[in-house]
């Protein structure tokens, strides 16, 4: 549930509307996958937490909490330049990555509907919590002046499919890196609230809560299925998909820095921060994960940011497409280096630390 109330400053501006958005490698996709297989899935080695997790979405903690205050009757305009650009950038990433959360869940919780009822749920009660947080950031970017049209987005994407397991790996994994990044910018505007430049970050406390109970949703599932922690491929596929979102995440962070300094923040420092937290988490549900305390885990990753910086400037000068590509071809070779470097160092072993722990 999402309510408005007018905004004094832009009561009389209509915000321009946006229907599509900028197409890059790092820019959240739309996905869809393989439901007759997920209906098929046989949840009951899992059963006890199944019931839990979905007793806390049933729940609904956050139902009353979507709801813009008083706080975001005011003019934005003393936001600008770079500043405001790099904010709306934030905003408009984040409101796309929720909204493609939200349809994936509501196809599947569709398709699995009267096959898999308790499954598909499940997937409605997360859509039902994606949707409320596209929706309160959409209405964020419209104090800015700037509106997303998500009817107009879902007619126009392309939809990219990713197998099931796929898909577990990597939504539990968004899940979980959603919720750190949600609670440490909180947490540092806790303390540093002379940061807290707009009222938006009051709300990520509860909010990451959701995206933690998506996550555990999704450890359910990824444990209730034997194949997907159980062999030596599941630990390369682990390893696979958390270096893809960690990179994926050092690059944005790094690209999108004015954003962080805007809120006081070290970007470099908030990145390590969120990928140590999100590799601890999720040795709780992948069989190995990274080794992110090597030597040269991190020094590699910011390496293929400071790269990936580079190439963008490539891009934006005037020089010709092939020179342009000679000069970005060593860059692209390096940061591919570098990452399967990552890739080739011996991870942990989740399984066998889980034991030590027990
Ligand atoms: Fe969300
Ligand atoms: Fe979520």
């Amino acid at each position: 549930m999402v309510s408005t109330l007018p905004n004094p400053g832009s009561i009389n501006l209509k915000p321009a509307t946006k229907a599509v958005v900028e197409e890059s490698i790092l820019a959240p996709r739309f996905y869809t996958t393989d439901f007759d297989k997920t209906a098929s899935f046989d949840l009951s080695t899992q059963a006890q937490e199944f019931e839990a997790v979905l007793t806390e979405m049933k729940t609904d903690y956050n139902r009353h909490h979507f709801v813009r205050t008083e706080a975001f009757q005011q003019s934005w305009d003393h936001i600008q330049g770079e500043e405001r650009q790099a904010f709306l950038d934030y905003l408009e990433r984040s409101c796309v990555s929720e909204f493609s959360g939200f349809l994936l869940f509501k196809e599947l919780s569709r398709k699995l509907k009267g096959r898999n009822p308790v499954l598909s749920e499940a997937f409605s009660l997360m859509a039902r919590d994606e949707a409320r947080h596209a929706g309160f950031l959409n209405k964020a970017m419209q104090d800015f002046g700037l509106s997303l049209d998500l009817g107009k987005l879902t007619r126009n994407r392309t939809y990219t499919f990713f197998p099931i397991d796929w898909v577990i790996y990597t939504v539990y994994l968004s899940e979980k890196i959603g919720y750190w990044r949600y609670i440490l910018i909180y947490r540092h505007l806790q303390q540093h609230p002379e940061n807290r430049c707009y009222p938006l970050f009051h709300y990520f406390e509860s909010w990451c809560q959701d995206e933690n109970r998506h996550g555990d949703i999704f450890k359910v599932i990824l444990r209730s299925q034997p194949q997907l922690w159980n062999n030596w491929a599941s630990k390369l596929w682990s390893r696979f998909f958390l270096l893809t979102v960690f990179a994926t995440h050092s690059l944005t962070v790094h690209e999108r820095s004015t954003f962080y300094t805007m809120l006081g923040l070290d970007p470099t420092a908030f990145d390590a921060d969120v990928i140590r937290e999100t590799n601890n988490t999720a040795a709780r549900a992948f069989p190995s994960v990274l080794d992110v305390d090597h030597p040269q885990f991190f020094p590699r990753l910011h390496r293929c940011s400071d790269r990936n910086l580079q190439i963008q400037a490539i891009e934006r000068s005037s020089q010709p497409k092939a020179i342009k590509f000679l000069r970005k071809l060593p860059l692209m070779a390096g940061t591919l280096w570098d990452l399967v470097c990552i890739y080739c160092t011996a991870g942990r072993d989740a399984e066998a630390l889980r034991t030590e722990v027990c």
